[in-house]
């Protein structure tokens, strides 16, 4: 059977392949982490739709049976215009974290957060509006998450105060669920919980987007029907860094990451 590929512009997808494999423990992965080129939240429209060309064209080289790109960045500025080009299913992120934030919300505000570039894109706010054209969408670029979770610095008094500015304008708009839209604020949790109230729904786009995966496959009968899996991680640079804090994305080791040089 063949495998599911997953591509990010780093390790953040990693939070993605940890809810395939809770949701899908018997599907074989193979993953790609663009860290050379990491990050792709500050790049252009034309740069991140040639970066998301050539790790789907990567992940193909593995005969993969589905693609999950797992970077809100890419799934916000790229899919659109890369999809129609390849036969292979390719699932972003936006759509099914879209849907769950209109099924959560009871007063129709919905917060999104993101990186620069999927805030500029509107992605969110015009998938949620198809949906709910009554919804009202408060979108804040939050570049420094990402760059805290990496350094591993989720609580205290310095994420706390960056996250009470970044948020304030959610809190105005009195947003009663919001969708955490890039792969490394699901870590963030506990700190964007504290500022917004334990009442907030928080979308955690990485467990929508599994179950969306395992939809697609389980309606053309793709499963996979043995009882093992297999699990690769390619990355553009760095393996050593990327195994290092796999960890904390992933919930547990990530063993064999292999360094490819061209993408
Ligand atoms: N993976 C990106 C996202 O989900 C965050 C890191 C980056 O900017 O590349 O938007």
């Amino acid at each position: 059977m063949k495998a599911i590929g997953v591509f990010d512009s780093g390790l953040g997808g990693l939070t993605v392949v940890r809810e395939l494999i809770r949701q899908l423990p018997y599907e074989d992965i193979v993953y790609f982490g663009d860290t050379a080129r990491v990050p792709y939240g500050t790049k252009s429209r034309e740069t991140i739709i040639r970066f998301s060309t050539e790790d789907i064209l990567f992940l193909l080289k593995h005969d993969v049976k589905l693609i999950c790109v797992a970077c809100n960045t890419a799934s916000s500025v790229a899919l659109s215009a890369v999809k129609g080009h390849f036969k292979v299913p390719i699932v972003g992120v936006i759509a099914p974290g879209a849907k769950e934030a209109i099924s959560a919300t009871q007063n129709k505000r919905i917060g999104v957060l993101g990186t620069r570039s999927t805030v500029k894109s509107r992605a969110y706010d015009t998938q949620i509006k198809k949906l709910d054209p009554g919804a009202q969408v408060t979108a804040v670029a939050c570049p420094l998450f990402v760059p805290f979770v990496e350094e591993d610095w989720l609580s205290g008094k310095v994420i706390l105060e960056v996250a009470r500015a970044y948020l304030k304008p959610l809190k105005d708009a009195k947003v009663d669920t919001v969708i955490l839209g890039c792969t490394h604020y699901p870590l963030l949790k506990p700190v964007i919980k504290k500022v917004l109230g334990e009442r907030v729904v928080l979308i955690d786009s990485a467990r929508q987007v599994a179950g969306e995966v395992r939809k697609i496959l389980a309606k053309g009968g793709q499963l996979n029907k043995k009882r093992a899996s297999r699990r690769r991680f390619y990355v553009s640079d760095n393996p050593e860094g990327f195994s290092k804090l796999a960890r904390r994305f992933l919930g547990k080791s990530a063993q064999n990451v292999m360094k490819v040089n061209n993408v």
